[in-house]
């Protein structure tokens, strides 16, 4: 028999098959929820392209401020999407078989619109596969939530770059993110990854908590360098499979 990780009250019967019931139901939950993010992501699309039209065919500045406040107003709702996405997927169990830089090519090809003109990137990888037990979803959240520290760090309206580079250190897949932004202060290094801890006016500082805890769920670790003047790096170390990795 499974154990049980909630012990029933008393009086209470909860047997496996109200629990697998249950487990059916977030699976369900899950990928409904995916599919309302998507339709909702393709519709502020729409709106956001259509509002950028109607702002190219005029010089009218109370045009401009309102068509800001759309463009501002979709920003944040794809925050929350984002938020709501990664409750999704972490409550629900589908960590499988991954080949940790194909997931990586297809999270940066997802991330590009968001990359403002005057930041560069680089992605170095390796050409072999290196497989994980991971889920791409997750992985993608981690990868978006770095790239978007890191061009916030720089300022969108800045130049800089990041380097994105994954190397096999067996048997860890080591991921690094490293950006030319100011870098972190000592003083704050320390609670990066608490949830709610934000430096920005107008961040939630829940970005590095959820990447923290899908690492954690990845058996994985988070390391955060910053020296004076050289940008900030991140590091996680992922365990790789070994039977498909010798
Ligand atoms: N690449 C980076 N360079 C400098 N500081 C960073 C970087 N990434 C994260 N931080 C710091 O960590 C804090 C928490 O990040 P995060 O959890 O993503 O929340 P948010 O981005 O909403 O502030 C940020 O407010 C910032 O102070
Ligand atoms: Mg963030």
């Amino acid at each position: 028999m499974k154990k049980h990780d909630v012990s029933p009250k008393s009086g209470e019967q909860v047997d496996d098959s109200e629990q697998e019931v249950h487990a059916q139901k977030m699976v369900s939950l899950g990928h409904f929820t995916q599919a309302i993010v998507h339709d909702i992501r393709n519709a502020l699309h729409v709106v956001g392209s259509a509002s950028t039209l109607i702002e190219r065919r005029t010089d009218d500045a109370a045009i401009h401020h309102h068509v800001n406040t759309i463009h501002k107003t979709i920003g944040r709702t794809n925050d929350l999407i984002e938020r709501i996405l990664s409750f999704a997927n972490n409550s629900e169990e589908h960590l499988g078989i991954i080949d940790l830089p194909h997931s990586i090519d297809e999270s940066i090809q997802h991330a590009r619109p968001m990359f403002p003109a005057g930041i560069s990137m680089e992605w170095q990888r390796p050409l072999q596969e290196m497989h994980i037990l991971g889920d791409d979803g997750q992985i993608y959240q981690v990868i978006l939530n770095l790239l978007k520290n890191a061009i916030e760090a720089i300022g969108r309206d800045n130049e800089g770059s990041i380097t994105m580079n994954l190397r096999k250190v067996y048997p860890w897949a080591e991921i690094r993110v490293k950006d030319s932004g100011p870098g972190i202060d000592v003083a704050v290094i320390g609670r990066l990854l608490d949830s709610g801890f934000t430096t920005k006016p107008d961040g939630n500082g829940f970005g590095l908590a959820n990447v923290a805890a899908i690492v954690k769920k990845h058996s994985g670790t988070i390391q955060i360098v910053s020296n004076p003047g050289e940008g900030a790096e991140f590091i996680l170390l992922l365990p790789l499979l070994p039977e498909l990795n010798e």
